[in-house]
């Protein structure tokens, strides 16, 4: 056998995990899988763990450190999530000018703008990807619009839809260990199944063990609110069936009745105008059977679902009043409502009342990302003790074993 090797279809992941660590172990190409191949060929592989973790042994009560990127960022539900739960934030894009200035206030960091401008490249090394990526293509209402404008959705859309395969994109360049996706329930089963098979085969495909559940915001916030999330864990990592479980949710569920104001503007009092055309269009739609209509909210209860139409009408959430029309929510209210924390020196609102019902009508439920977050901790810790137990999870790379025969 000559002293050669012409590796052809080298995948792209590879080739690009091969190019970083050449630069990051200051060797030649040439050099550098030499050294590869030989400490494969040794069996005694081990790859350079992703995250730089110190030394010791994390118990239950400690905190991981890890870090993350902050993608579609909105106005950082996942980033208060993950920060609260130890999480240092390396990257996040936004593209939303008004968005951005909420971000910005809150977080002291202006969001790079357009994901799709941004090569993989410039994005730095982390642990967790967190995404709630658009879901207008993808929700009944989104799918329902853009039908009756005679224009594509779902990954069809050019635009809006595929952005899920920028996310896919970054994940196989820079190999976060875990990603965690949000998105409306619908994903599920829009354009019967198929979209969210595309998503689920693609993820597989790059290696990802994949994990999803729908779950009702309602146990954490007064509001009825189902999303799916979707967490993924690196096989090459984690194997092929980590022990990750979605949590439950907490027992006493908070009324809507505790997130309203004392004294709110009387502004949010609807006009008799809109409120007689609200409740004859109700009307209407009853008369047709279907239930289509503004939604009286029970202050003991929960909520319909906050959308980021808010704005337009306020009907979906209304507030009875005793010898008054109802009233919509305040954004302070809304704030409340998604279960951000309700601090207006630290998150204070510095937009308009329409970007702020659409800021908060899109975001994520910190409450419940953070829940999703304290069960992905114990998968990270586990990995961090066999490291320090010396016996760090072995890696195979079957495209190394391929290219050496
Ligand atoms: C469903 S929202 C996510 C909200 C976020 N999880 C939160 O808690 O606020 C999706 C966000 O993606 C942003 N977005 C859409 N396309 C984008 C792009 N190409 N680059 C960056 N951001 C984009 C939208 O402006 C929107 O804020």
């Amino acid at each position: 056998m000559s002293n050669q090797l012409n590796i052809r279809n080298v995948p792209t992941d590879l080739r690009h995990w091969i190019r970083r660590e050449t630069q990051r172990s200051q060797q030649k190409q040439n050099e550098f899988l030499i050294t590869t191949l030989r400490q494969a060929a040794q069996l005694s592989y081990t790859p350079p763990l992703p995250f730089d973790l110190p030394l010791g042994r994390a118990t239950n009560e400690e905190r991981l450190p890890f870090s993350f990127i902050d993608l579609f960022a909105g106005i950082g539900g996942f980033r208060i999530a993950l920060e609260e739960n130890g999480g240092k934030c390396l990257f996040t894009s936004e593209w939303d000018r008004y968005s951005q200035r909420t971000y910005s206030r809150w977080f002291g960091e202006m969001p790079r703008g357009d994901i799709t401008e941004i090569h993989p490249s410039e994005i730095p090394d982390h642990d967790i990807l967190a995404a709630g990526f658009p879901c207008q293509p993808f929700s009944i209402a989104g799918v329902s619009k853009k039908n009756s404008l005679g224009r594509l959705h779902g990954f069809k859309c050019t635009t809006q839809g595929t952005l899920f395969f920028n996310i896919a994109t970054i994940a196989e360049i820079k190999r976060p260990p875990v990603l965690l996706l949000e998105n409306v329930k619908n994903l599920k089963s829009h354009d019967q199944g198929r979209t969210w098979k595309t998503i689920c085969d693609t993820l597989e495909e790059l290696q990802y063990a994949v994990f999803s559940e729908v779950i009702d915001a309602a146990g954490w916030v007064p509001q009825h609110r189902e999303r799916v999330y979707i967490v993924c864990f690196d096989k090459y990592l984690f194997g092929d069936a980590p022990a990750f479980e979605f949590p439950a949710p907490p027992e006493n569920s908070p009324k809507f009745e505790d997130i309203l104001e004392q004294s709110p503007d009387p502004k949010y009092t609807l006009t008799d105008h809109l409120w007689g055309y609200l409740q004859e269009y109700a009307e209407r739609h009853r008369e047709k059977g279907n239930g289509f209509g503004f939604g009286l909210a029970d202050l003991r209860g929960v909520s319909r679902t906050l959308s980021a139409r808010y704005y337009k009408d306020g009907s979906e959430i209304l507030i009875p009043q005793a010898r008054k029309n109802p009233r919509r929510l305040t954004p302070r209210e809304c704030q409340r409502l998604m279960g951000f924390p309700d601090d207006p020196s630290r998150f204070p609102i510095v937009v308009s009342d329409t970007q702020a019902y659409r800021q908060f009508g899109n975001a994520v439920v910190p409450k419940v990302a953070s829940a999703v977050v304290r069960s992905i901790l114990p998968v990270l810790r586990g990995q961090w003790e066999r490291q320090n137990k010396g016996c760090l999870l072995k890696r195979p790379i079957p495209e190394l074993e391929q290219a050496a025969v």
